[in-house]
């Protein structure tokens, strides 16, 4: 298949998403290997939206591990429970943060970051990792990131 991401130049974020999904599904078609895809989830994230960090996380005896993301370098290790990442796993429910100055205990990788959404993404029930996502402006993630990001996640063959 092409290796190419086709998105219409004037769409906007929910059409983004629906042109997104069927191309994904058609590159995770066929290819096993779970560190390839999560990486390729990512690359296109990053170059459909232009998002200011894109990135997995993968739970590794009991810590959130830093896993496959396009991006300014992160921090390595979250915590259960710790800042956005860690909320969403120990929750096991997506979290949008409007504002990270008013999320108690939000970890700042990098400063620029002021918005974020997280998906925790499951595996036979628990949950393996998260997709987090951080934008350099003030609320940009709503309902719609929320619907299209968790299909994008049972999309992923893990
Ligand atoms: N802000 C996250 C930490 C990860 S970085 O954003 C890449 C958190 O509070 O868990």
């Amino acid at each position: 298949m092409s290796k190419s991401l086709i998105i219409s130049s004037d769409a906007d974020k929910v059409q983004r998403y629906e042109e997104l999904l069927p191309q994904l599904k058609a590159l995770l078609d066929g290819e096993s290997d779970v560190i390839a895809n999560l990486a390729n989830t990512v690359a296109m994230l990053k170059e459909a939206f232009g998002f200011f960090w894109v990135g997995f996380y993968l739970v590794k005896a009991e810590q959130l591990v830093l896993g496959p993301f396009q991006g300014s370098l992160a921090c390595t290790r979250i915590g259960y429970g710790k800042g956005v990442c860690g909320t969403a796993w120990k929750r096991g429910c997506t979290i949008v943060v409007p504002d990270v100055d008013q999320f108690e205990g939000h970890i700042a990788c990098n400063s620029l970051s002021r918005s974020e959404i997280v998906v925790p993404v499951f595996k036979d029930g628990n949950v393996m990792g998260v997709l987090d996502i951080d934008s350099d402006q003030l609320d940009t993630f709503d309902e719609s990131d929320v619907r299209y990001l968790e299909k994008m996640i049972k999309l992923l063959p893990l």
